[in-house]
């Protein structure tokens, strides 16, 4: 297993290209099972989730070919012949379950596993379930996996989510493209990658309106067919690198990156003073004061501050003048960065789902691990703040989320290095 090592080297200068979404990219390629015709999708991130997702569609029959460096992902499931999504992989990748609604609506069956325990929390699946009930599945929970079946097919329905979740809203969205008649989803997500799943789809002849809003409204169609479709930029990662120079100082350019897409979380970069202006090429990101003011988060579905930039922001807190408070409201269990960022010198008190970090003046550098892609991802942008050396271990985290991490941050002066561990 590798490790990365950062050593705190003082402001960052220069541009970092910004990849095509994970989460947007996990939920376009299981689009793939709606339609017999090829699906291609282009600029794709090259991540190991993406690999999990290709071993799991190859699993059920479907054709996954990369192409150009994998930035290009070719699918054709022309022929699917499994019905089963296996433990083996769906434990790997929560994202997994992704392909629940695509292959009732296109098989009339399917037979996915529950995720299972993950370090971010519970996440169950209740909201995916209940959403396809009311489209007229069966489903019933047998040795850990959900066997779903709608015989007649699924039928359009009025359904209102418990909570605006972003994976049932996409599975309840990829479901009603093929069922009968019109689905209405009332409380659904607005995440950016739900807005670019919708493109897709109805690049493929689905009917739907509404993406971007918490209504959508979905009108079946026989079939759908092939189509070509750019994922868009990754919100997370390009929000993880405006973090970068804020932290470390300087100032950094993120190509392709899009205002409306982190509105809420350059709202917060501005109020602890960090400029955020946009350019012809993307968002130009540079500290105004030696140290950052400290401010208070609260994580909210989009458009409300992302979950996922959550630890980022600690760690920049961490070094924030005075004392910030961060609620965390989407799961449970996510401040597991804490401990470590305190193994740094940071000093945070974790009570539930809000943490209270006082800035210190300098964090220290120290080895350090995570569970999970962002908060090691946190730890990375502590390790460019902090004097000496920072040691990353449990790398395969930071490969499931982010392409090139050591190569963009060395292109705007960063000091770091990935080591294989003897
Ligand atoms: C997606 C993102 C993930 C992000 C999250 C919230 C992907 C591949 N992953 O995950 O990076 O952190 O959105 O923005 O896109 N819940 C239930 N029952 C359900 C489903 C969810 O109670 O059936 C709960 C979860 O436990 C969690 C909350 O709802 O507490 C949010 O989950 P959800 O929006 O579904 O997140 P994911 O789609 O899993």
């Amino acid at each position: 297993m590798d490790s990365i090592i950062v050593t705190g080297n003082g402001p960052l200068s220069g541009q970092i290209p910004i990849a095509g979404a994970k989460n947007a990219c996990l939920t376009l390629m299981p689009a793939t099972l709606l339609s017999e015709e090829p699906l291609t999708l282009t600029n794709a991130p090259r991540l190991s989730d993406i690999k999990t997702m290709t071993s799991l569609l190859q699993s059920l029959g479907a054709e996954v070919t990369s192409l150009q460096d994998g930035q290009v992902i070719a699918m054709s499931s022309h022929n699917i012949d499994n019905d089963t999504a296996h433990y083996d992989i769906v434990r790997k990748m929560r994202a997994s379950n992704l392909v629940l609604g695509p292959m009732l609506a296109r098989l009339g069956r399917a037979i996915v596993s529950l995720p299972g325990g993950c370090a971010i929390g519970a996440r169950p699946m209740d909201l995916h379930v209940a959403a396809l009930e009311a489209m007229g599945a069966e489903i019933e929970l047998k040795d850990g996996y959900l066997h779903a079946k709608a015989p007649g097919g699924l039928k359009g329905a009025v359904h209102e989510l418990r909570f605006a979740s972003v994976g049932a809203t996409e599975n309840t969205v990829m479901a009603a493209t093929l069922a009968k008649g019109t689905t209405v989803l009332r409380n659904a997500a607005r995440e950016p990658e739900i807005v670019d799943l919708v493109r897709c789809l109805r690049k493929m002849g689905a009917q739907i309106e509404g993406e971007g809003t918490s209504e959508i409204v979905i009108q079946g169609v026989d079939r759908l067919h092939g189509a070509t479709h750019p994922v868009v930029t990754d919100r997370i990662e390009l929000g993880t690198y405006m973090i970068a120079p804020a932290i470390a100082g300087g100032e950094v350019e993120c190509l392709g990156g899009r205002m409306e897409l982190v509105t809420a979380f350059a709202e917060k970069l501005d109020e602890a003073g960090i400029s955020v202006e946009e350019t012809e090429k993307g968002l130009k990101v540079a500290r105004r004061n030696d140290r950052v003011r400290a401010v208070n988060v609260k994580t909210e579905v989009f458009p409300g501050f992302p979950t996922d930039l959550q630890a980022q922001m600690m760690a920049l807190m961490c070094t924030a003048e005075g004392e910030s408070v961060l609620d965390e409201t989407i799961f449970e269990n996510r401040f597991m960065h804490a401990p470590e960022l305190i193994r740094m010198g940071a000093d945070i008190e974790v009570h539930g789902g809000q943490a209270r970090v006082r800035g210190v003046a300098r964090l220290k550098g120290a080895p350090v691990m995570a569970t999970d892609l962002r908060a090691s991802v946190s730890l990375i942008l502590a390790g460019l703040a902090a004097e000496g050396e920072t040691k990353v271990a449990r790398v395969y985290h930071l490969d499931r989320g982010y392409e090139n991490l050591v190569r963009k941050l060395r292109g705007v002066g960063a000091h770091i290095e990935r080591v294989a561990d003897e």
